[in-house]
């Protein structure tokens, strides 16, 4: 069977190791293995007499109670550490969903929130939930949601905060949405993967982990952490019967997360403030340039900065942000990502504010903008 192509990681299989400025990722700035066990406390030496068997399928306990620990009301039992982040969302809709089930999806989505689905229902059954531009930010149409809702709707998935809108619904948003999902008796797939990344001004929001029995909630340490190349992620579910059925689907991708994975993730929860903090302080910094940037720049683009997150969807004034792209890659060596790699529309692109070489790179974007003969 087909699956749509994953646009967005085929652009940066082409482009994020050749491009030299990049500046539409979605991580933080990445640490060192030195750097991550410095801040947890730990000698380095611990990692070499780490043993290199396999590990529980289901995570290893100490790291499910850490897990557990950033939440108000998950046990370790409801944790299912993944493979990878990405794998929780393979899993979670090849054990939720049957062809003849409908989904609603909150767009734009990253491509596996909606294609996988897409691929088991048919694209017909997943309806896209737009979220859309409203002044300086974004919004949700909560009497739209009620009214895709049908009796064969059986999954909402939503992502909070957005990637990549940068956008934060308030408590009484999130609430309104577990409310309509419990009427409906949905199951709610809740992608928190940037949930800590908050801007000045904004709570971090419960975890619908916390707030919703039929919730099933990603989380990892790619985006918040900074740490992707680690590949730790996990699941919380609730309900027993669907976590054993996620679980034996497991068997047939990773089996079990790898050992050094496990030992590191521990090591960052350990040091989870110090991240979160680390993170958040080169967003802001990196914030107060791309304000400064955008305003100098009012008639190219329209800045809508994200309220949650590290990366915000940017307007572009021109007739196509494909190839306004395209001429930055080759002229500019510079790496912004279009909407339609988004499943959005051509007159926006993705800007990523979690790397410290942010500001370098939006200065080699506005040195070649003001030579450039469209500005
Ligand atoms: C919303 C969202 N969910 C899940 C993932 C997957 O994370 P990872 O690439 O670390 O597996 C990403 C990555 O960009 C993402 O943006």
């Amino acid at each position: 069977m087909n699956i749509a192509p994953f646009a967005i990681e085929e652009y940066f299989a082409l482009y994020e190791f050749q491009v030299p400025h990049l500046l539409c990722a979605s991580d933080c700035e990445a640490l060192t293995v030195a750097e991550l066990l410095a801040l947890a406390g730990r000698p380095l030496t611990d990692l070499g007499s780490l043993h290199l068997g396999y590990t529980e399928s289901q995570g290893h306990p100490a790291l499910r109670q850490a897990i557990a620990g950033q939440y108000a009301q998950v046990p370790p039992q409801a944790v299912v550490f993944l493979g990878a982040p990405e794998e929780g969302i393979y899993l979670a809709m090849q054990t939720l969903l049957e062809p003849e089930d409908e989904v609603i999806v909150l767009l734009p989505a990253y491509d596996s929130l909606r294609n996988v689905a897409a691929h088991i229902c048919g694209p017909g059954r997943v309806k896209p939930w737009p979220l859309t531009p409203a002044g300086q930010g974004w919004q949700l149409d909560l009497a739209q949601l009620h009214r895709l809702i049908t009796p064969q709707t059986r999954l909402l998935i939503v992502n909070f905060p957005h990637n990549p809108t940068g956008f934060l619904p308030t408590l009484a948003e999130l609430q309104a949405i577990i409310e309509i999902a419990r009427q409906h008796n949905l199951w709610l797939f809740c992608d928190e993967i940037y949930r800590g990344l908050e801007l000045p001004g904004r709570d971090t929001l419960p975890s619908a982990a916390d707030l919703y029995e039929r919730s099933l909630v990603l989380a990892g340490l790619s985006k918040v952490h900074g740490l992707p190349g680690l590949r730790a992620g996990w699941l919380i579910i609730h309900n027993e019967a669907l976590r054993q059925r996620l679980i034996n689907w497991k068997h047939y991708t990773t089996i079990c997360a790898a050992a050094p994975t496990e030992f590191l993730a521990q090591a960052a929860l350990a040091a989870h403030p110090q991240l979160v903090a680390r993170s958040r302080r080169i967003i802001n910094d990196n914030l107060a340039a791309a304000n400064a940037f955008f305003a100098r720049w009012p008639d190219l683009f329209v800045w809508r900065p994200q309220q949650a997150g590290s990366v915000a969807l940017v307007g572009v004034n021109q007739p196509s942000a494909t190839a306004f792209c395209r001429q930055l890659i080759d002229e500019a060596g510079v790496l912004l990502l279009p909407g339609p790699y988004l499943g959005y529309d051509d007159r926006h692109v993705r800007l990523g504010t979690g790397r410290v070489n942010f500001p370098a790179a939006l200065a080699h974007l506005e040195a070649y903008l003001q030579t450039w003969p469209g500005g």
